[in-house]
C-alpha cells in the first residue's frame, strides 16, 4: 500500500489540465448495456472507479478496447449479476440496476452495504423500479429484480438522489411509455449522461431540471461521446492554489458547472479569472467563510472535506455543515492531528483558522477526505504523509503527477 509523502509550504505555480469527471464517466460507462453497438468515449479518466466498473461490466460479457477513446460494446451479454466483491469497493455500481432490467428483464445485484460516510441507503431507486413494473426481492444480501416489460412512470424522488436519477433515466429509455422524474437531480452529469443516451436514439428532455421526461424507445444504438470535466478535480486544484498562497491556470475545466464552488473561494478571497478557455487562480488571504453542501446547484458535499482544509488557515471562524451525508467528518480529526482548531457540533463543524499547520502522518478514511489531507499537506510547515492513498486513486488522475507539474513537493512511496 502506497503513501504519499508531502513537503510542505511551497506556494503551487504553472499550468494543470482537468481530467473527464469520474461520476459522468461511470453511468455514461454503464450506459453502453443499453444497446448492442459499439460506443466510443473520450477523456475518460484512468481511475481506480473506472478500472472497476470496467472489470464489473467484463463479468456481465462487455467488450473494451483501449485506443483513441474508450470502446465498450455490450452485444454479448451472458450475466445479469454484480458480485458483493465488487459493489463493496464502489457504490456506484448500483447503476447497472436499472439498464440490466431495461435490456434482460432481469438484474441481480449486490446490497452496497454501508460506507465510510453514511448509511447510503438505494431504497428511492428500488422505488422507482417498482413502480416501473419490476419485481423486486431481496435474498441474501442480493437484489434481484425482474420485468418482462418496464413501463412508463411518474416517479417522486423524496431526495434528489443522483445515481438514483441515473438509474430509472437509464431503465426509462427502453421502458414502454413515457416515464417522469419528479425532484430530480440537476447534477451535471445527469445532465451528461442524459446528452449522451440522446445520442444514441433516447428521447430525454429537462435533464439538468428537477423534472425529467424520457419517452422509452423499442432499442438504441452507438454513439461518440466526451465526458465533461470533472468540477470537483478543479475545485480541488483551485484550493491547492489557494491553500498554498499560489498562482494556478486551470486548463479544461467547466465554470459553468461550478458557480457555487468558484462564488465560495472568492469568498474566501481567492481571485478566479476566467481568461478565454483557461482559468485564473490566485489567493493572496484566506478568509473564513461559512459553507452548507446541498444538491447541485448548491455547493457540493465532494468539495466539503477540501474547503474545511482552507479554511483551517482562514482569518476567523467558519461554520461548516453537510447536509448530504452523516457521518462525513472523518477528516477532522486528522486535520486536528496537524495542528486545526475544528469542533464538531452534530452536523456542523465550527473551523478556527489557525496561523499555520504542521505535517505529520495522517490516515486517508474517504476519497474526498484524502484529497484534504493532501491540501493540507502542500500548505504545512514540515513533512506530511498520507496514508491509505488507494483512497485518492479511485478519484483523482496523479494526483502527485499534476501537483508536481505545479512546483509541489510530493512523492508516491511504498508504505
Ligand atoms: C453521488 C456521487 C457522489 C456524491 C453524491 C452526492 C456518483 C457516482 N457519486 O452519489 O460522489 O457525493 O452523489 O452529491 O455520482 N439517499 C436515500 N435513498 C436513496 C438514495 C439516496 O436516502 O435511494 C440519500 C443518501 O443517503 C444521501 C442523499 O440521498 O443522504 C444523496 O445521495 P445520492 O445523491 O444518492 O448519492 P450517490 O448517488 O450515491
Amino acid at each position: 500500500m502506497d503513501k504519499l509523502v508531502i513537503k510542505g509550504g511551497k506556494p503551487l505555480r504553472g499550468e494543470i489540465a482537468i481530467s473527464g469527471a469520474k461520476n459522468a464517466a461511470l453511468p455514461i460507462i454503464v450506459a453502453s448495456l443499453l444497446t448492442s453497438d459499439w460506443n466510443t468515449y473520450y477523456n475518460v479518466p484512468k481511475l481506480r472507479d473506472i478500472f472497476t466498473i470496467k472489470r464489473l461490466l467484463e463479468n456481465l460479457g462487455v467488450e473494451f478496447e483501449e485506443g483513441d477513446g474508450l470502446r465498450v460494446n455490450a452485444s454479448r451479454l451472458k450475466g445479469y449479476m454484480a458480485p458483493y466483491d465488487l459493489v463493496r469497493t464502489m457504490r456506484a455500481s448500483i447503476l447497472v440496476l436499472g439498464p440490466l432490467i431495461a435490456r434482460l428483464g432481469r438484474a441481480k445485484v449486490s446490497l452496497p452495504g454501508g460506507c465510510a460516510i453514511g448509511a447510503r441507503p438505494i431504497d428511492l431507486h428500488l422505488k422507482g423500479l417498482a413502480q416501473m413494473g419490476a419485481k423486486i426481492s431481496l435474498d441474501q444480501g442480493y437484489i434481484e429484480a425482474r420485468a418482462n416489460c418496464l413501463k412508463g412512470a411518474d416517479i417522486y424522488l423524496d431526495i434528489p438522489t443522483v445515481t438514483g436519477t441515473e438509474n430509472l433515466m437509464m431503465a426509462a429509455t427502453l421502458a414502454k411509455g413515457i416515464t417522469v422524474i419528479k425532484n430530480a437531480a440537476r447534477e451535471p452529469e445527469v445532465e451528461a449522461l442524459a446528452n449522451m443516451l440522446n445520442r444514441c436514439g433516447a428521447k430525454i428532455e429537462g435533464a439538468g431540471t428537477d423534472t425529467i421526461f424520457i419517452e422509452g424507445k423499442n432499442g438504441l444504438s452507438g454513439t461518440e461521446f466526451r465526458i465533461i470535466p470533472d468540477r470537483i478535480e478543479a475545485g480541488t486544484y483551485m484550493i491547492a492554489a489557494g491553500i498554498t498562497g499560489g498562482e494556478v491556470i486551470i486548463k479544461d475545466c467547466c465554470l459553468n458547472h461550478m458557480q457555487a464552488i468558484v462564488d465560495k473561494l472568492r469568498d474566501a478571497g481567492l481571485i478566479i479569472e476566467e481568461r478565454g478557455r483557461k482559468v485564473f487562480v490566485k489567493a493572496t488571504s484566506i478568509h473564513s467563510t461559512d459553507v452548507t453542501t446541498l444538491p447541485y446547484p448548491g455547493f457540493p458535499t465532494d468539495m466539503q472535506a477540501q474547503f474545511m482544509a482552507l479554511m483551517c488557515l482562514g482569518d476567523g471562524v467558519s461554520v461548516i455543515t453537510e447536509r448530504i451525508f452523516e457521518n462525513r467528518f472523518m477528516h477532522v480529526l486528522e486535520l486536528k492531528r496537524m495542528g486545526a482548531d475544528i469542533k464538531i457540533d452534530g452536523s456542523s463543524a465550527v473551523v478556527r483558522g489557525v496561523s499555520c499547520l504542521k505535517g505529520a502522518p495522517v490516515m486517508a478514511s474517504d476519497l474526498r477526505a484524502s484529497a484534504s489531507l493532501v491540501l493540507a499537506g502542500l500548505a504545512a510547515r514540515g513533512v506530511t504523509e498520507v496514508y491509505r492513498v488507494y483512497h485518492l486513486d479511485r478519484g483523482y488522475e496523479k494526483i502527485e503527477v499534476k501537483l508536481r507539474a505545479l512546483g509541489a513537493e510530493i512523492e508516491r512511496v511504498p508504505a
